[in-house]
């Protein structure tokens, strides 16, 4: 957008979080609350974004690292939203256009209304400033927006330093601001803490504009949820519930089935293909992409993963940062750690964990097993119970398994060590050498078969 500089003030403790975590980082669909406002911004091509940092700099910076070409101001000491906008403003003074002022905790704003309020922004009047505000029907903690008999905003007043009748105002300020350049850097530094909470109140400014004869439109929002603010962890509860609505249904209208929208957790980012059918209390997390006509069962936790077409991941199962490919059947009650790349027509049953291990194609592991560091080629048979052993208790070792291997259940495989070609280990083998192909291996002590041992023992 042009001429469009931004301003995101994220310096505040959040002291009503009750919480160690600076505000702005706690999670909203899985990414930190102040993820939003940036991305928003980002989105609308904002010039300069200027973020205001303050309690957990150091943390919030990290946050953000994804997103080039912020520009960072300290605010030491938290004066308040106008002191905050004071230590942003150094940064913007070449600039001539129009600044947006966003809070870190109003993370539900979306770029259709930011649109909005610069169109009101720059009507026919030309506005020194303009806001966003909501009607609440509890608009306790919020500014009051005070307007005059003619309906025209005078002023905003702070929840603590309201008047009994203002208190009773339910037209709040939203914490969302456009601003002209050369408006705020005249009047910013004229702010006065002569307040009720003795700190630099941003929304001075409204009352300074119309005291010069300005005109400042408020851009009413009908869905007050938008622009909530999140002060403590009800809130964040809330703001969580409509972001997972929000994802939930942009999926569900691009053609997946989601059973039970209220016991679905799908975080922003995710990707999920056309009749893809997921059902109750799946959780799907961080970049997880999922192919078209997958179905993935209750339970279901699917983390920073690539999901190939018509793949099944049935009940309780687990799979993290794990590449799978299409018509794969994992579960119920698998646990694909981080590193796996498993291959088209693969099966990873229950009770089966894989590490940090390459799966083959149409290659099988249907039971109980532990796969590690290990290398399994194209289809492979892993039977029940089988382990690679992959740690000498000092470092870990890989387990190679060539095309066509059969694995006996319960077998130890003993890393390093390799399995050639459709070669054969017999049940119950600890294999500890390598194993060339089409040969057999097999350890096992001789079976003793002791005719009426038990009856003798019980002496009947
Ligand atoms: C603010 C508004 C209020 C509005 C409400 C909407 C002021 C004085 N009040 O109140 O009119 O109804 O938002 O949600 O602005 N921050 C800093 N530095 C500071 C103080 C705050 O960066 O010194 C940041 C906070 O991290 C937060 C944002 O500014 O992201 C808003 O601050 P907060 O203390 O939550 O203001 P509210 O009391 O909610
Ligand atoms: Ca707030």
């Amino acid at each position: 957008m042009k001429n469009l500089a931004a301003i995101v003030l994220a310096a505040g403790k959040g002291t009503r979080m009750k919480s160690r975590i600076p505000k702005v980082l706690h999670p909203i669909a899985g990414h930190a609350m102040l993820h939003y406002p940036i991305g928003v911004l980002k989105g609308l091509k904002a010039g300069k974004v200027v973020v205001v940092t303050g309690h957990g700099a150091e943390a919030v910076e990290k946050a953000l690292s994804g997103f080039k070409g912020l520009t960072f101001v300290h605010q030491a000491e938290q004066k308040g939203t106008g002191h905050a906008v004071m230590c942003a403003a150094r940064e913007l003074k070449a600039h001539t256009g129009d600044v947006i002022i966003l809070s870190g905790d109003v993370p539900l704003i979306t770029p259709q209304t930011v649109k909005a309020l610069l169109k009101v922004h720059r009507g026919k009047r030309g506005a020194p400033i303009s806001f966003i505000s909501a009607v609440l029907g509890d608009p306790s903690g919020y500014g009051r927006v005070v307007r005059d008999p003619d309906g025209k905003v005078t002023g905003i007043v702070e929840d603590k330093d309201c008047t009994a009748p203002q208190r009773k105002i339910n037209e709040v300020n939203a914490g969302v601001y456009m601003v002209n350049a050369s408006f705020l850097l005249k009047n910013i530094n004229r702010i006065s803490p002569k307040n009720a909470q003795k700190e630099y109140y941003l929304p001075d400014l409204v009352r300074m504009a119309v005291e010069q004869g300005g005109h400042v439109p408020a851009l009413t929002h009908l869905d007050a949820s938008e622009v909530m603010g999140i002060n403590n962890r009800v809130e964040l509860a809330r703001a969580n519930s409509i972001m997972r609505e929000r994802v939930l249904r942009e999926l569900m209208l691009s053609g997946v089935t989601i059973v039970d929208p209220g016991a679905t957790y799908i975080d922003v980012g995710a990707r999920i293909g056309v009749d893809t059918l997921i059902y109750p209390n799946v959780h799907i997390n961080g970049g997880t992409t999922i192919g078209e006509n997958c179905v993935i069962e209750e339970g279901a936790r699917i983390e920073d993963s690539a999901i190939a077409v018509n793949t099944k991941v049935k009940s309780y199962s687990i799979i993290e940062s794990t590449s799978v490919g299409k018509d794969v059947t994992i579960g119920p009650f698998a646990r694909l750690r981080p590193g796996n790349v498993i291959g088209d027509r693969a099966r990873i049953g229950n009770f089966v964990e894989v590490k940090k291990s390459i799966v083959g194609t149409g290659s099988k592991a249907n039971h109980l097993s532990y796969l590690g560091d290990s290398e399994i080629g194209d289809n492979v048979n892993i039977g029940a119970g089988t382990i690679t052993c992959n740690y000498d208790g000092v470092k870990k070792h890989r387990t190679v398994i060539e095309d066509n291997a059969f694995i006996g259940s319960d077998t130890q495989l003993v890393a390093p060590v390799r399995v050639g070609k459709n070669a054969y280990v017999g049940s119950g083998t600890t294999v500890t050498k390598d194993v060339p192909s089409w040969s057999l291996v097999i350890t096992r002590a001789n079976e003793r078969v002791v005719e009426g041992w038990a009856k003798r023992k019980i002496k009947k």
